[in-house]
């Protein structure tokens, strides 16, 4: 009798943490005697039918690493139905009997289309540091990703008291704005602007003029990322010349996704690669783990096919509060 196995792939942008999933996946399929082919950068590799087989040993040594051993990638082929076809049939003859996907809403979207339309079992983990997946409360790298967001403006806040200067700093997260009011409020921001949100530029100056008004040395205003690029520069411009408000710029950029995850997102990978493999081996077809209520759970994979675009608007009160 053949020995069972599974795959597993990365895809979309990378996440601190997806290591320790991968590390966890393969160890986990090991202890239930599963053979685990790791696919090369996301569903390209399916395509471009570029797999190694992943042993104890190719996971060892890399739950502290940033990145994904097995890389990742946009696929814009994907995408398409023809292209979807050409992967089911090489998974299908690689004798995998499923897929487990590390990646964002794009990726759980794609593992979804490769279950209804060809049948293949699929494990989603949800892995971006955005944490806009719908129906999970994490995701893995977002913890990371705040840390070094929150430890590069901590050091942006010294020069800026040194100097007296205003700063502006663009985090990421795209259309999701959790990161930003995420170290807004940790790093004591004075405003944050969210260009998906209403814009109000006015307010923002007067914030920031009132605490230099009452002796502050140095504001930070955060601005999410949104959609489109190249708009903080477009709030500088504004600033200075609609509120006479200096600022210096710091897009902090792809530096968010890098480095060692921080201890919850080794933890969250290690228990939802875990999970994963489990939910396949007991017939699971198309789920996704999550956090629900502060525990992890499996879901099914269709509840957690959006994207999660809204915060608690209450934590802005909460920011300008404490930005007195
Ligand atoms: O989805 C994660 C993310 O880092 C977003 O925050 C950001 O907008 C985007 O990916 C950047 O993607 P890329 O690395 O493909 O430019």
């Amino acid at each position: 009798m053949t020995k069972k196995s599974i795959a597993v792939l990365c895809s979309g942008g990378d996440g601190p943490g997806m290591n320790a999933a991968i590390r966890s996946v393969v160890r986990s399929a090991y202890f239930e005697g599963i053979d685990v082919y790791g696919v090369y950068k996301g569903f390209e590799g399916l395509l471009d039918k570029s797999v190694a087989h992943l042993d104890l040993s190719s996971v060892g040594n890399i739950i502290q690493r940033g990145g994904t051993i097995i890389y990742t990638s946009r696929s814009s082929r994907f995408m398409q139905a023809e292209y979807r076809t050409q992967a089911a049939e090489f998974l299908k003859d690689l004798g995998v009997s499923g897929l487990i996907v590390i990646g964002g809403n794009g990726s759980f979207n794609g593992a979804a289309l490769l279950h209804k339309e060809h049948g293949i079992p699929v494990a989603c983990l949800p892995g971006t540091i955005d944490n806009d997946i719908e129906g999970t409360e994490f995701s893995i790298g977002f913890d990371t990703a705040l840390n070094t967001a929150v430890e590069a403006i901590d050091k942006i806040r010294d020069t800026a008291t040194s100097h007296d200067r205003t700063f502006l700093v663009e985090v990421m997260g795209r259309s999701s704005g959790l990161i930003a009011i995420t170290v807004a409020i940790a790093t004591g921001a004075e405003a944050v602007i969210f260009p998906d949100l209403k814009v109000d530029l006015a307010s923002v100056a007067y914030t920031v003029k009132r605490g230099v008004t009452r002796g502050k040395k140095s504001s930070i205003i955060i601005v999410a990322e949104g959609e489109k690029e190249g708009l903080s520069h477009v709030y500088q411009k504004e600033l200075q010349e609609a509120y006479g408000l200096e600022t210096k710029l710091c897009i902090l950029g792809h530096i968010q996704r890098g480095g060692n995850p921080s201890p919850r997102d080794r933890f969250l990978g290690s228990f939802m690669g875990n999970m994963a493999v489990k939910a396949l081996v007991q017939g699971e077809k198309a789920v996704a783990t999550v956090v629900r209520d502060g525990k992890f759970a499996i879901a099914p994979l269709n509840e957690c096919l959006s994207k999660r675009n809204d915060f608690d608007r209450s934590l802005l009160d909460l920011l300008n509060v404490l930005a007195l």
